[in-house]
């Protein structure tokens, strides 16, 4: 049976980024695959060393996982700092991952750029942590956006590295998982790059609907097309990827023709987006004030994932051991 595994730092609300690029496709893989599914509160700390109350975060992004529909019957669902199997692991990868291609990682350089007083080691040995995440389940799919590719790379990398250097054929390499292929990248509506908690522009499951109208009706756009058929510049092409994402394809070839024929307006546009995005996260909005109500339940949940987990793990690392020679 394939082995499937996702996380998420718990750092903020969970936004349409993060529903479209890994959790959608978690709920489809839950139904077939053994699943689980982690909220990564040690990572947290590469970039917020102060978390608060862990706790309350965590719950906070349980509450939503569960609205949208992961369910503790078919994956388990824990949280990372549950399961300290994989900080041996984290040990073993990080004894043959090496400063050159850590420091070589893009969100390594762009995290250092922006935390210049705090370029921790956990910082630069993010991917390891997350490997170990991976391949203490000796997981094959991960649904991870786009965002996630390079890590997913280094994943591989450490995997295959371990079989390599121990002469095992022992962990798979996992592979990023999106249904339909391509892995997502949903946008900002701000005008360049992805939606993202730190960016400062994304639209949260937990947003209501005049917050929501509010952001979707600042998205930036344009004087409009000049010309039939142009080329979309990349706030408009942003809109429209959102409009793909989240409205019908009517509504979606509707608009782009409108577009082809200069006869686009955006403020139609985002009306009609504004709405679809509305109409989808309000029956999820209601399960997260359901659940964030319950937090007897929300933590039988973890301590239930936690186990299944822990199980999972225990058998993974004993073998490592094994391999590497702690007989
Ligand atoms: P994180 O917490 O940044 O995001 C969680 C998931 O949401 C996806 N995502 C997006 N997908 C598409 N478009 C966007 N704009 C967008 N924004 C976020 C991310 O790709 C991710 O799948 N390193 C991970 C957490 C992690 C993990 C793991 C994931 C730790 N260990 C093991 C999978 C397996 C992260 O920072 O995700």
């Amino acid at each position: 049976m394939e082995i499937v595994v996702s996380g998420i730092r718990p750092t903020g609300n969970l936004h349409l980024g993060n529903y479209f690029g890994a959790v959608k496709n978690f709920l489809r893989l839950q139904e077939e695959y053994k699943c689980f599914f982690f909220i990564a509160d040690w990572h947290s700390l590469t970039t917020h060393p102060h978390p608060g109350d862990v706790t309350a975060n965590v719950r906070k992004i349980l509450a939503e996982y569960l609205a949208c529909g992961i369910d503790p019957e078919k994956a388990a669902i824990y949280v990372q700092s549950d399961v300290k199997e994989t900080l041996e692991l984290y040990l073993y990868l990080n004894m043959n991952a090496y400063l050159g291609e850590l420091q070589r990682v893009t969100s390594f350089k762009e995290k250092a750029r922006k935390q210049p007083e705090n370029v921790n080691a956990g910082l630069l040995t993010y991917p390891t942590l997350m490997a170990a995440d991976i391949i203490i389940h000796k997981a094959d799919k991960v649904p991870v956006g786009k965002d996630q590719e390079q890590n997913m790379e280094m994943a591989r990398k450490f995997a295959r590295r371990f079989n390599m250097m121990y002469g095992v054929d022992f962990f798979p390499e996992p592979q990023s998982y999106s249904f339909g292929g391509d892995a997502v990248k949903v946008p900002g509506l701000d005008g360049s790059g992805k939606m993202g908690k730190s960016e400062g522009n994304a639209i949260y499951l937990i947003d209501d609907a005049a917050t929501i109208r509010k952001k979707v009706m600042k998205a930036v756009t344009d004087s409009g097309p000049t010309e039939p058929n142009a080329e979309k510049p990349e706030p408009i092409e942003n809109l429209f990827k959102m409009l793909k994402i989240v409205s019908s394809p009517d509504t979606y070839d509707y608009f782009n023709e409108k577009y082809n024929s200069c006869e686009i307006r955006y403020g139609d546009l985002k009306k009609q987006l504004a709405e679809d995005i509305v109409n989808f996260t309000t029956p999820i909005r209601e399960r997260i004030l359901d659940f964030s109500a319950n937090t007897e339940y929300m933590d039988r949940v973890a301590r239930q994932g936690a186990e299944q987990a822990r199980a999972s793990a225990d058998k993974t690392i004993r073998e490592v051991r094994k391999i590497i020679g702690f007989h």
